[in-house]
């Protein structure tokens, strides 16, 4: 630390010079968000112009294929770089068999996107929760998810997803393993270029209340406790990033964001590759409601809880924001 113990008062020191002007504030920013690391989640039903809003998600929707691939025209055209699919099938089933079916809605949506919009990012998000009966994240035996059972049904549905046309598979189910036996299988079906975005330091969170209305996941009994990680951890996130990354994951994600800003943090320290975070629904939907009910400004808090998300070292923040950002960063 440089000490200047003889200058380090008033009023030879005046930090309010470089907050006088909005030029000279933004001249000196330390935090400076862009469009580029943007990722905008959003879900795809069955059927032909369908846009069914998602009632604790204002401004967001469930699209049929049409109406995905024109919304993704408009993302594309804001600038950003990529969206990632979460499906609502036709039919559910105990093994969730529509996640990994070549027609199913996700590969038939990555089919169209990248047919229509080749430039567009498009990630998909594997996990089974969408597509079981039950709505747990994988094969369930007894009153539990067998682990290792899931891994098989997981790497036919990231293989699919790519043999549709993805960029990215984005495994969001916290089976041990899942990352290494993806690669493997990705691998093994000639895919060994495809990268793999893990959702390593994944919470067991009341954050995603409004995404399980979206994508209508909820668990019929129990809860996703003994998979997603207990919220005071911190250590045993660094151990999940490190064994992803060790599994083969090219980005590391911590989701929900805003309540775990200290773990963005501290594996964005820890770790070398680029590390994503994931402003979960619950986030969201706070923030609009509380705009909704005139009791802060949306524009300005999106912006402060983005800017907040970027400062503790995330690269790429997935966000149902990101048309509202991308838009804010234009027109600064
Ligand atoms: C699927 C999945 C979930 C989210 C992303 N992928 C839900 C869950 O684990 O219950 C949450 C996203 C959000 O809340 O915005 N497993």
């Amino acid at each position: 630390m440089l000490s200047f113990s003889s200058a380090m008062s008033f009023p030879v020191h005046r930090p309010r010079r470089l907050r006088r002007t909005p030029t000279m504030r933004r001249l000196v920013a330390e935090t400076r968000p862009t469009v580029d690391g943007l990722i905008l989640p959003l879900f795809v039903v069955p059927g032909a112009g369908v846009r069914q809003p998602v009632g604790t998600m204002p401004g967001v929707a469930q699209l049929s294929i049409d109406c995905l691939v024109e919304e993704c025209r408009e993302v594309r055209d804001l600038g950003i770089p990529a969206v990632i699919l979460f499906g609502i099938p036709e039919r559910k089933d105990a093994v969730g068999s529509s996640g990994y079916a070549a027609d199913g809605i996700v590969q038939r949506a990555v089919h169209a996107l990248k047919d229509a919009l080749p430039d567009l990012l498009v990630i998909t998000d594997v996990c089974l929760c969408e597509y079981t009966d039950h709505g747990q994240c994988g094969v369930v035996v007894g009153e539990e998810v067998d682990n290792d059972a899931t891994l098989e049904l997981l790497v036919a549905e990231s293989v699919s997803h790519v043999r549709a046309g993805a960029d990215m598979v984005a495994p969001s189910d916290m089976m041990d393993g899942r990352v290494g036996a993806i690669r493997a299988g990705l691998d093994g079906a000639g895919f060994g270029t495809t990268p793999i975005m893990a959702y390593a330091a994944k919470y067991a969170s009341a954050f995603y209340g409004p995404f399980r209305d979206a994508a209508q996941s909820a668990p019929q009994f129990g809860d996703r406790r003994g998979y997603q990680m207990d919220p005071p951890n911190v250590r045993e996130a660094l151990r999940e990033v490190a064994l992803d990354i060790d599994e083969g994951a090219d980005i590391v994600m911590v989701k929900p964001a805003l309540p775990y800003l200290d773990v963005i943090r501290e594996v964005r320290a820890q770790v070398q590759v680029p590390v994503a975070a994931y402003q979960v629904s619950g986030e969201f939907a706070m923030i609009k409601a509380a705009a909704a009910a005139g009791m802060l400004d949306e524009e300005r808090a999106m912006l402060e809880a983005h800017t907040s998300i970027v400062r503790a070292g995330a690269d790429i923040v997935l966000t149902y924001f990101a048309k509202d950002l991308a838009r804010h960063f234009r027109g600064r």
